[in-house]
């Protein structure tokens, strides 16, 4: 069974109420049902959600000592941790795929979500398709793995 892990950083547990308009009014709950039905037999999805930088950083060498690929949506901390940036390094040099998804499209909105510190560590980055960008990037980490 190949594990992947689905992370979702800071105020992505309020999906459904949070600001509609942009992200659509489907939660986290949904996402995970919606991947879970998406993913092929023998792949399993680890949905999980923090408001915390500590959290996600540790999730991340979970993923390197059990060698699971990785869908981070970094949420805010895509625009300012370093931190959050070297733990996604350790992942992506040790071999693990791990891809960088947004529901909405920041290059679209305020100037300071034009900036990702995590983009140029990642495998790749799919934004602004909401749950279709957690969906491409499942399909994109097993392509990698296989
Ligand atoms: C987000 C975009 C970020 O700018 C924002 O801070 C989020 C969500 C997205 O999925 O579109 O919390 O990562």
């Amino acid at each position: 069974m190949t594990r992947v892990l689905v992370l979702n950083g800071p105020n992505l547990g309020r999906l459904g109420t949070r600001q509609p308009d942009i992200y659509g009014s489907s939660t986290l709950d949904d996402l995970r049902a919606n991947l879970t039905e998406a993913a092929p037999d023998g792949v399993s999805i680890d949905l999980r959600q923090t408001d915390d930088e500590g959290s996600l950083i540790g999730w991340l060498h979970e993923a390197v000592d059990q060698r699971m690929p990785v869908i981070l949506n970094p949420a805010a901390f895509t625009h300012y941790s370093y931190a959050l940036r070297d733990a996604v390094a350790i992942v992506t040099e040790a071999g693990l795929p791990l891809i960088e998804v947004h529901l909405s499209n920041p290059h679209s909105r305020e100037e300071f979500r034009h900036t990702s510190v995590i983009t140029g560590v990642a495998t790749g980055v799919i934004a602004g398709l909401g749950f279709d960008s957690y969906r491409l990037a499942l399909s994109a980490v097993l392509h990698r793995l296989a």
